[in-house]
């Protein structure tokens, strides 16, 4: 198996290795070719009413017009359709973009100064190498140690802003095998341009036997620099998976003494089937347990408390680091 050679189009002379790339550059084609039309339109237009108007051929004086409706209502509502349009397709794309994936591939990404730590639902971690399966669906949840990061991969045309406190999305399927790389695009200290990654993209078998074993195949190896020491140290360790790392978590941090996850309902609610569950809370609106809301529930427990249960939680902030709330998070999501 060889890597395939990505190949850009239209005016973006970037390789399409993401599904929605090819979207994303269309519009973005779009607006610069219209530009480009607009644009000769203009200046050709300039160009012969001073040519053919100018005094010296018609010797006389420019006539004073007031004013016409027809021409302003003309130069209003064409770049209104235009602009209103563009902005259409801009949407349609936008949510497309935001629309969760079905049955995706889950992998935690955290951006701290200055490097990307990914983590798998299996416990396998890497550091700044993405591995990706080539044509399953992704589901990034990224989330920050420390600043304000954002994780771009132009390759993919995809950016999405980590934050410390919070968790964000990114939702794509990889389509040319091979290298892409990682920046990071939000300025975020003295080592800001040296958070570089790579995602690779594997054929799902190869990716299949990394994903179990930790070792890629032969033949990839020597066509990739991509496998620092780190990664290949770290992969070949068998981990616990994420959600048993959670269980643990769970189990040493007395959530039992208060949560079930077998469905009764203690002094708190049970975990069992409750992530992606809409919930009633006390003050009459819903919420849908998401990894935001588990985080939010974990760090600032009174903020939204489900209906019938008393707001007796003590907070976890400070107690729990990054690594076991994305434990704890996994955890909960198996509990079905
Ligand atoms: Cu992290 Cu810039």
């Amino acid at each position: 198996m060889l890597f395939q050679k990505a190949y850009a189009a239209g005016t973006i002379a970037l390789p399409q290795a993401a599904k929605v790339a090819a979207k994303i550059d269309l519009l973005h084609d779009a607006v610069f070719w219209l530009s480009v039309v607009l644009l000769a339109l203009v200046t050709a237009m300039l160009v012969v009413f001073i040519w053919n108007y100018h005094r010296s051929k018609t010797g006389r004086m420019t006539e004073y017009i007031l004013g016409s409706h027809f021409f302003e209502a003309l130069w209003t509502v064409i770049p209104l359709i235009l602009f209103l349009g563009i902005f259409l397709w801009g949407y349609i794309d936008y949510l497309h973009l935001r629309t969760p994936l079905e049955d995706p591939l889950e992998i935690n990404v955290v951006g701290r100064q200055w490097m990307w730590n990914f983590e798998y639902t299996n416990g396998r971690k890497t550091l700044n190498e993405l591995f990706l399966p080539k044509g399953r669906a992704v589901k990034l949840i990224i989330t920050s140690e420390d600043v304000i990061h954002s994780f771009f991969v132009p390759n993919f045309r995809l950016k999405q802003d980590s934050v410390p406190g919070m968790y964000t999305y990114l939702f794509f399927e990889p389509t040319v095998t091979g290298e892409h790389p990682i920046y990071c695009a939000e300025f975020c200290g003295t080592g800001h341009s040296d958070m570089l990654g790579k995602a690779i993209i594997l054929e799902k078998e190869d990716f299949n036997q990394w994903f179990q074993t930790g070792n890629l195949p032969g033949s990839i190896k020597k066509l990739t620099q991509a496998v620092s020491p780190v990664s290949t140290a770290e992969a070949s360790l068998p981990k616990k998976s994420l959600a048993e790392q959670g269980k643990g978590v769970f189990d040493s941090k007395g959530c039992f003494a208060c949560h079930s996850v077998d469905g009764t309902a203690k002094i708190g609610p049970t975990l069992l089937k409750s992530f992606g569950r809409n919930e009633a809370l006390q003050d009459g609106k819903t919420v849908t347990v998401d990894e935001n809301y588990i985080r939010e529930s974990l760090m600032d427990p009174q903020a939204k408390i489900l209906k019938g249960f008393p707001p007796s939680m003590p907070t976890f902030r400070g107690l729990l680091t990054d690594d076991e709330v994305n434990a704890l998070i996994a955890f909960i999501k198996s509990l079905k």
